[in-house]
């Protein structure tokens, strides 16, 4: 499966355009409160973050029964080739995330907080499960054996929906989210920051400088 893809979650072009400018990010994810979050419509925004990052780009609908989320996620696809229409693990959610599968509209199916859901999710054909690690730490329920269940049941069935790490908070999550083999991991700019950052590494690059430039200094 190659290594854990990175997907960087937020709708702000000025960040995400930076953090493609590292070359590590290989999708995007949006929900209706990132969008909000920077002031944009869905319809304008994608297209844009489109432009930007060479992958996958989640797009989640607002609909909640089936035949209107199968509409709105069929304009989403439409916006660029690279949309995955983003659907709530809800009843309607997965019979629209059916017909999106039959369609050949790739889906994302976020709000995931246990296997079950997974399980089902995958059976309907989901491309991407997204279990929401962070907020089930929230409610002191620890959110990464789900990570676990999730990929060791996809892997019993090979089954082909990817499993994508959501609602990262720390990068102990990220390192976490590898060992247990999830296919991606969406995480906020500044936690794909904080994986670059190490005091170490830091103060030894400056003792090297310090050294080179006496030793450039001294030398004949
Ligand atoms: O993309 C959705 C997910 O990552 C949300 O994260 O921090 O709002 O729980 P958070």
């Amino acid at each position: 499966m190659g290594i854990m893809k990175i997907f960087i979650d937020s709708a702000d072009l000025n960040e995400i355009k930076e953090a493609v400018s590292i070359g590590v990010i290989d999708g995007c994810t949006t929900n209706p409160s990132l969008l909000a979050k920077v002031g944009r419509k869905i319809e304008t925004a994608i297209p844009e973050i489109c432009e930007i990052v060479d992958g996958p780009v989640s797009a989640e609908v607002v609909a909640v029964e089936c035949n209107e989320i199968v509409d709105e996620g069929r304009k989403l696809a439409k916006l660029h080739k690279n949309v995955v229409v983003k659907v709530p693990l809800i009843v309607e959610g997965l019979k629209a995330v059916r017909i999106f599968t039959k369609e050949g509209i790739k889906t994302n199916v976020t709000l995931c907080f246990s296997a079950n859901q997974a399980l089902l999710a995958a059976k309907a054909g989901a491309t991407y499960i997204s279990p929401f690690i962070g907020r089930l730490d929230d409610t002191s329920h620890e959110g990464m054996p789900l990570i676990e269940d999730i990929v060791r049941i996809y892997d019993n069935y090979d089954l082909e929906t990817q499993v994508l790490t959501a609602s990262v908070r720390n990068p102990t999550h990220v390192v976490q989210a590898a060992l247990a083999g999830s296919h991606c991991a969406t995480l906020p700019f500044s936690i794909i920051k904080q994986l670059l950052k190490h005091p170490l590494t830091d103060s030894g690059l400056a003792q090297f400088l310090a050294d080179h430039k006496k030793a450039a200094a001294a030398a004949k």
